[in-house]
């Protein structure tokens, strides 16, 4: 017998869990969109807004589906409101000391058959499942950015995932309608595991002055037939999560050719973190996005 999933929790309200929650809505789930910060809730829900004015507007769903969607939406200022959640799907920032504190407060609260899986780039599904209660029903399931758009999501098990766990997983990306792809739980899966370096190489290429921002870009998208440049998409992945990446690459094969760029953690340094905060490789605070440098 597979589980019914019927309430997902979302954790997180920046650019991924805000998707989550937007699919998960449209697919038909009640939804409880949670993060630590109230601004942020607030923004996820603002753009989820946008984005299904935008869907009817492109005739991809009806006005009463974006108010069915939105109406099956709550935002949750505290964890204690996801503890009926059937999933929840822990969106928060790339950071594994983080991740493990809010499994922390979350697990005591959770009915016991609740399944936790995160949305995780890089970091451990099996280390992140064994910091929690339930190392069993814990999966990684990772979304694509932008989640609406993006056809593709990660499924990635931990050693200790159950197979019942694996199955429900498998259920609710088909019920929100995208494609997946099975990975092993090595650091960075593999989509990060293959796009990451392809990014910090072009940061590296920037970095030594062999192309401006704009020629790197230009030569990817024109040479290489790639739908936007490297650094344009690192500037749309936020830098601080490209950096999380190569960092778990970096340590989890212990390979320098994983080394992150230093151009790329001085950008996370002073803040610039991409199109998130309105500077990364690109500046975003006028009409059309300026290289700056
Ligand atoms: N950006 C991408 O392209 C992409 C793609 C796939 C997966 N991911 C993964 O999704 C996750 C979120 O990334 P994002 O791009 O949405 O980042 P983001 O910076 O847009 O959002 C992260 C959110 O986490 C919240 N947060 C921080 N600490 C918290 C806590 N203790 N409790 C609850 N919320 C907390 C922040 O307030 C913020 O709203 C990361 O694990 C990332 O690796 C990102």
């Amino acid at each position: 017998m597979g589980i019914e999933l019927k309430k997902i929790g979302v954790i997180g309200a920046g650019q991924m869990g805000s998707g989550i929650a937007h699919v998960c809505a449209v697919a038909g789930f009640d939804v409880v969109l949670s993060d630590i910060s109230k601004d942020k809730i607030e923004s996820g829900l603002a753009s989820i807004n946008g984005n299904l004015v935008r869907q009817v507007q492109k005739e991809q769903i009806t006005e009463a589906e974006r108010d069915a969607a939105l109406a099956r939406i709550s935002a949750a200022g505290d964890l204690d409101m996801l503890s009926d959640a059937d999933l929840v799907i822990e969106s928060a920032v790339e950071n594994e000391q983080i991740k493990r504190k809010i499994y922390s407060q979350l697990c005591p609260l959770l009915k016991p058959e609740a399944i936790l899986a995160t949305n995780t780039s890089s970091i451990s599904i099996t280390r992140l499942a064994a910091s929690t209660d339930r190392p069993e029903r814990f999966i990684g399931i990772h979304f694509m950015n932008p989640v609406p758009i993006m056809e593709l999501v990660e499924l990635v098990r931990g050693i200790a995932t159950e197979d019942e766990t694996y199955e429900a997983a498998k259920g609710f990306v088909n019920r929100i309608g995208k494609k997946m792809a099975v990975a092993e739980d090595f650091p960075a899966f593999m989509v990060n595991r293959i796009l990451l370096p392809m990014i910090n190489e072009a940061i590296y290429t920037l970095y030594e002055g062999v192309g401006s921002v704009e020629s790197i870009d230009t030569a990817m998208k024109l040479g290489a037939n790639h739908p936007m440049g490297p650094l344009q998409l690192a500037d749309f992945i936020g830098l601080d999560t490209c950096l999380s990446i190569m960092q778990v690459l970096y340590e989890g094969l212990a390979d320098s050719k994983y080394r992150p760029c230093p151009l790329l953690v001085k950008y996370v340094e002073a803040g610039w973190l991409g199109r998130k905060t309105q500077r990364g490789f690109y500046d975003y605070r006028g009409d059309v996005p300026v290289p700056t440098r």
